[in-house]
């Protein structure tokens, strides 16, 4: 290990050290943490999805905490050129978490695209200020999207959305971002962004928090293809709104192996072991139980209890979509709801950022 991987590591580990005390102190202080998360409306959600970020936020929700989710719609753009269907996976995307009980009739939890909030994006323009090229250039996790885009020439936005990402979880003064690994990057810059403007406009009196990460201790869920993560445009998803039939047939040309006797082997056996751990999501049972159970059953009654599992756990979830789906304008008055209350927080953020720079008249 190179002395620069040995620094990174240390870096990761005090980072997952940090984020095992928030999570302690977030139960006993709900009130203490705003929680800001989001994602980009690019389809619908799968339940690798849901056993990773969506639960989580269900559960830190339940805890009390307040919670903006921003769908960062300005985000699709960087990556690629189509956007006909963004307004429609947006409503999807909501649909998927009022599915999954992220309930926005609490009072505390407010869903809204970016592109709704004016007072957000013109943070942007002092943010842009506070960070050089040379930082942009050198985010690794942009540097993996520009690879797997496959696009000849890269756009501006894809350098600078985690400039834009600072201002989704600045604007509301988020303290609190759950995130997977790679978006640590970001959150990173987000901090930076936020010590530099209190150091550079308001050394006395702090505008911006900095945030922290929550690492989400969810587990990597492989494709139903085995190796591979899961993921909608590989196919090998199963998806929250797919049909009880439609996950029995994907289920159907799911890997497995060449040996009979079912065991949980996640080294020597991750195509096996990732189903089992499906099941085990579903049910609370161990994977080694389950496999114990399955034995000689081989395969096919591996896939069969999967089915059933993922079926029964998703019923009610299922159930709640299509009812909600029949009621788009419900869903449709979460979103502006959920967007004139980031108005009303951003624009008193904005107050206090033009009081800061000296361009208030
Ligand atoms: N960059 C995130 C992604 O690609 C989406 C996102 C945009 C986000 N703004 C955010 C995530 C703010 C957390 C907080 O998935």
């Amino acid at each position: 290990m190179s002395d620069t991987e040995k620094m990174e590591l240390g870096t990761y580990e005090a980072t997952v050290e940090r984020s095992r005390k928030l999570e302690e102190d977030l139960s006993v202080h709900p009130e203490k943490y705003r929680v800001l998360t989001g994602d980009r409306p690019t389809g619908r959600l799968h339940i690798g999805h849901l056993f990773g970020s969506l639960q989580n936020r269900v559960r830190l929700h339940n805890l009390g905490v307040e919670t903006f989710i921003v769908i960062a719609d300005y985000q699709v753009l960087t990556d690629r050129d189509s956007f006909d269907k963004i307004s429609e996976n947006v409503r999807q995307l909501t649909l998927d978490y009022l599915a999954a009980g992220i309930d926005p009739t609490d009072g505390k939890t407010f869903i809204f695209p970016h592109s709704y909030v004016p007072e957000l994006n013109q943070l942007l323009l002092p943010f842009l200020t506070l960070v050089s090229n040379a930082e942009l250039n050198r985010n690794p996790t942009v540097k993996e999207e520009i690879q797997a885009s496959g696009l000849k020439s890269i756009n501006a936005g894809m350098y600078t959305y985690p400039v834009h990402q600072a201002a989704d979880i600045l604007f509301c003064k988020g303290n609190v971002v759950p995130v997977g690994k790679d978006q640590l990057p970001h959150l990173e810059l987000t901090r930076v962004i936020a010590r530099r403007f209190n150091d550079k406009f308001a050394p006395n009196n702090p505008v911006f928090p900095e945030p922290q990460p929550l690492l989400s201790k969810s587990p990597m869920i492989l494709g139903l293809d085995g190796g591979q993560k899961m993921s909608k445009s590989r196919n090998n998803a199963i998806m929250l709104s797919a049909t009880e039939d439609e996950t029995a047939a994907l289920i159907k040309k799911a890997k497995t192996d060449a040996e009979r006797f079912i065991t949980y082997e996640p080294e020597r056996r991750p195509e096996i072991a990732n189903l089992l751990s499906l099941i085990s999501m579903c049910t609370g049972e161990t994977p080694e139980a389950i496999a114990a159970k399955i034995g000689n059953g081989g395969g096919g009654q591996l896939k069969k209890m999967l089915t059933e599992s993922i079926n029964e756990y998703l019923r009610p979830f299922r159930q709640k979509r299509i009812e909600l789906e029949s009621n788009m304008d419900y869903v449709r008055q979460v979103i502006l709801n959920g967007a004139q209350k980031a108005r009303e927080v951003g624009t008193a953020t904005l107050e206090e950022v033009r009081a800061a720079m000296n361009m208030k008249i």
